[in-house]
C-alpha cells in the first residue's frame, strides 16, 4: 500500500451507536484499517510515512449515512420524472454525508421482475458518486415474480416492497400481500410496506374532487391518519400470520406509531423508518397553502399535523421508530403545478436527500435524541435491516471507509440557491441548521473536501447486500 492510500483523520471524535470517543481513524485504500487512541503510534507511524492528514478537532467523525429509502429519476408518469438522476441525487447526498442510497426496481403490472431489475440497474450504471443498491417494487405478484424472487435474493437483492396505496399501479390485494410474505419467510427476507389503504383514499379523493375540492390541503384531508394506521395494523397482522419480517417505510403519523408499538410489544420483526418532513412540516403550516407553494408539499403518506411530530421523535428515542431515510422524490415546479387545478394530478414527493443528516443533528442539538441515536437511526440500524452491516454504517477495522466530518459549529441556512439537488425550490428554504458536512470519503476516496466536490459519477458500486442481521 502506498502512503498516497493511506489517510489519517485526527483528532475528531468518532461517533457510535454507544456513544462519543475520542479517536483517530485511519484507512487504507477502501477500508479502514484502525481506529486508535489520539496520537497514538500506529497514527503517528502513518504520518510520518507520508500519509495524507485530515485535521477533525472540534468535530463529529461519523460513519457515513445510509439512506435506505430514495427515489431517482423515477417516472412517476409519462409527464413527470423524479428530477434528480442517479448522478445528480447521489452527488447531493454526499454533499450532506450520506454515503450509501438505496432505491427501488419497479415491477410494474405486466412486468417480469428481472427486466425491472435489469432495466433499474442498466439506468444507474457508471452515473453514482456513492455506493448504491436496490429493493424491488413488486407491483405484479404472480407465481412468477415469487419464484423469481428466491433468485434475487441470491444475487443479492434482499428486499420487497408492496403497496396497499396506489390502486391500478403498484398496489396489491392482502391475498398477494399474504402470499409474498410468505415467500419473504421462506427467504428469511425483509417485506417493505406501503402501508395506506389506498382503496378508501381513492374514494374520499374522488369525493372531495367531485365536490370542487381540489387544492393541495386536500391531499392531506383524503388521506387521514387513520387509513394509515388501519393499514399498518393489517400489514402486521399479515406478516405475523406469514412470519416474515415486516418494515414500514414513511411512516408519518402518532396513529400509525401506535400500531408498530402495539406489534413489536406482541414480539414481532416488525420495523419503522419515518421522514425528516414527518419530523418538521405539516399540514398547517405547509400543504395547506395556495398554489405553487402547498402543491410543493404534496407526498404520501402527507404531511400531517404538527402535534404527530413530538409523538414521532419520541418514537425515535424509543427504537419503536428505527431508521430515518428521506422518501427523497423531487419534482421541479413545472411538474408539481400539474395539479394545479386538481390535486390528485400532482406528483407526490419531496426533496430532502442532502438534508437528512442535518436535520436529524438539528434534533440532536434542540435535545430530542442523541448523537448516538443520530449515528443509529441514520445510518448504522439501516444498514443492518438491509444486509449491509458492517460494510457500512459503522467506524470500524475491516469496515469500508465511508467517513464522514461534520463541524457541529457551522451554523447554515438550507435552500435553493445553495443545495446541490437538481430542485429549483427546496421544501427547507430557510431552515438554519447547527452544524454542517466539511469532508467526505466514499470507500477512501474523497467525495467532499472541506466543502467542494472532488468526487466523480461512477464512484459508487452496485451493492450486492445479505439479509438483515437484526431479526429474532
Ligand atoms: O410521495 C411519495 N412518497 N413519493 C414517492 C413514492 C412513494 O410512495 O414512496
Ligand atoms: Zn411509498
Ligand atoms: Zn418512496
Amino acid at each position: 500500500m502506498s502512503s498516497a492510500d493511506i489517510v489519517v483523520i485526527r483528532g475528531g471524535r468518532v461517533i457510535s451507536t454507544s456513544g462519543v470517543t475520542a479517536a483517530d481513524v485511519i484507512v487504507e485504500g477502501e477500508l479502514i484499517a484502525a481506529v486508535v487512541a489520539p496520537g497514538s503510534a500506529a497514527a503517528m507511524a502513518a504520518e510520518a510515512g507520508g500519509a495524507r492528514v485530515v485535521d477533525a478537532d472540534g468535530c463529529y467523525v461519523v460513519p457515513g449515512g445510509v439512506d435506505v429509502h430514495v427515489h431517482l429519476q423515477l417516472p412517476m408518469s409519462p409527464e413527470a420524472t423524479s428530477s434528480d438522476t442517479f448522478a445528480t441525487g447521489t452527488a447531493a447526498a454526499a454533499w450532506g454525508g450520506t454515503t450509501t442510497v438505496i432505491d427501488f426496481a419497479g415491477q410494474m403490472k405486466g412486468m417480469h421482475v428481472r427486466d425491472a431489475v435489469e432495466e433499474r440497474l442498466g439506468e444507474a450504471d457508471g452515473d453514482c458518486a456513492i455506493d448504491y443498491g436496490f429493493h424491488l417494487s413488486m407491483g405484479d405478484v404472480d407465481d412468477i415474480a415469487l419464484k423469481e424472487m428466491g433468485t434475487l435474493v441470491d444475487e443479492g437483492l434482499t428486499s420487497f416492497k408492496f403497496f396497499m396505496a396506489y390502486p391500478g399501479v403498484y398496489y396489491s390485494d392482502d391475498g398477494q400481500i399474504l402470499r409474498a410474505m410468505q415467500r419473504c419467510a421462506e427467504l428469511g427476507t425483509m417485506a417493505m410496506m406501503h402501508a395506506e389503504n389506498g382503496i378508501a383514499i381513492d374514494v374520499l379523493r374522488d369525493q372531495a374532487a367531485a365536490r370542487g375540492d381540489t387544492g393541495s390541503v386536500w391531499h392531506g384531508r383524503t388521506r387521514p391518519s387513520r387509513l394509515e394506521s388501519e393499514a399498518v395494523h393489517r400489514a402486521a397482522a399479515l406478516a405475523e400470520v406469514a412470519g416474515a419480517p415486516l418494515y414500514i417505510v414513511h411512516l408519518s403519523s402518532r396513529d400509525a406509531l401506535e400500531q408498530v408499538t402495539w406489534a413489536r410489544q406482541r414480539g414481532l420483526n416488525v420495523f419503522a423508518e419515518t421522514c425528516p418532513q414527518y419530523l418538521f412540516l405539516s399540514i398547517e403550516g405547509h400543504l395547506d397553502q395556495p398554489g405553487i407553494d402547498g402543491l410543493r408539499h404534496i407526498c404520501s403518506p402527507p404531511l400531517r399535523h404538527r402535534d404527530n411530530h413530538d409523538t414521532l421523535w419520541q418514537g425515535l428515542r424509543r427504537d419503536e421508530l428505527a431508521v430515518v431515510s428521506t422518501d427523497h422524490c423531487p419534482f421541479c415546479d413545472t411538474e408539481k403545478l400539474l395539479g394545479s387545478e386538481d390535486f390528485r394530478v400532482t406528483p407526490n414527493g419531496l426533496g430532502s436527500i442532502e438534508h437528512r443528516m442535518d436535520l436529524i443533528h438539528a434534533g440532536v442539538t434542540a435535545g430530542e435524541i442523541s448523537l448516538a441515536r443520530w449515528v443509529e437511526t441514520c445510518s448504522t440500524t439501516p444498514a443492518r435491516l438491509f444486509g449491509l452491516y458492517p460494510q457500512k454504517g459503522v467506524i470500524a477495522p475491516g469496515s469500508d471507509a465511508d467517513i464522514v466530518i461534520y463541524d457541529p459549529r457551522v451554523n447554515q441556512t438550507l435552500g435553493a440557491d445553495t443545495h446541490h439537488m437538481n430542485l429549483d425550490h427546496s421544501v427547507w428554504e430557510g431552515v438554519e441548521i447547527p452544524g454542517q458536512v466539511r469532508t467526505v470519503l466514499s470507500r477512501g476516496s474523497f467525495v467532499i473536501d472541506h466543502r467542494s466536490y472532488v468526487g466523480r459519477a461512477g464512484h459508487g458500486r452496485y451493492l450486492r447486500r445479505d439479509v438483515s442481521d437484526l431479526l429474532v
